[in-house]
């Protein structure tokens, strides 16, 4: 299974089996997050006995089902938050190849989450993670045109995959605030997000979608330096 098929088979899923991660696909989970920890500096746990986190009382985004999350936790308040989206995303795709399903959850119950803290530390947010009851569904998504501004005569081919990718990363309540830039070199590539609430994770998450599509493709292609 290639990245893009793994990012084209992920979809937000609400609805799990009671079960937490087992077997291999746990040892694939801890080993991804161990990279991510370690390549991050990011503080992400997996805490796998813990349904509580999801006992919200809320109209919307409710997750059922789920006793496994991923927690980031952070004593630097919303600063960390395109690294959390950044690393969180590679976690998600890797669960997914695992055959398990994930949900990005800010909607979760804070106090009750089991992660362990220090002093000062705060859970950002969760991904719920665990055995799906199905395995989501297809949503709407802003175009490319919408989303993208090409500043050269022609983009290139694999631009239009990344930006696919793009496309399908989950973002808070599939707001997709972001925008991406090809630069007229046809190679340096831009995206930004405006401040909001959870508009920078958003950027993190996009910002990986958009590299594994581009980097599996053997694109010659890089990030703008500010
Ligand atoms: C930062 C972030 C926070 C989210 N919080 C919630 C949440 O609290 N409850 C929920 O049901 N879904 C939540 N989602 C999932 C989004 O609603 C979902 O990604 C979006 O609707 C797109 O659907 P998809 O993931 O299936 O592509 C969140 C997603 C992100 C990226």
């Amino acid at each position: 299974m290639s990245r893009m098929d793994t990012i084209r088979a992920r979809h937000s899923v609400r609805e799990y089996d009671g079960r937490a991660p087992e077997g291999e696909a746990l040892v694939a989970l801890q080993e991804v997050i161990g990279e991510c920890v370690r390549e991050s500096g990011l503080n992400i746990q997996l805490v796998t006995d813990n349904p509580e986190t999801f006992e919200v009382v809320a109209r919307f985004g409710l997750v059922h089902g789920a006793i496994a999350n991923i927690a980031f936790v952070t004593a630097n308040g919303a600063a960390d938050d395109e690294a959390i989206g950044f690393w969180g995303q590679k976690i998600v795709l890797a669960a997914q190849e695992a055959g398990l399903n994930t949900c990005w959850v800010a909607l979760c119950s804070r106090r009750k989450n089991k992660a362990v803290l220090s002093t000062g530390e705060k859970v950002r947010l969760v991904i719920a993670v665990g055995y799906g009851k199905t395995q989501g569904v297809e949503r709407k998504t802003k175009t490319v045109e919408e989303l993208a501004t090409v500043e050269c005569a022609d983009a290139p081919a694999w631009f239009a995959l990344a930006m696919e990718a793009a496309q399908l990363a989950p973002t808070a309540m599939n707001n997709q605030n972001f925008h991406v830039v090809l630069h007229a070199d046809a190679k340096t590539v831009s995206i930004t997000a405006p401040k909001g609430r959870w508009n920078i994770v958003d950027l993190g998450i996009v910002k990986r979608n958009f590299k594994e599509a581009a980097d599996e493709l053997g694109a010659n292609w890089c990030w703008e330096v500010d």
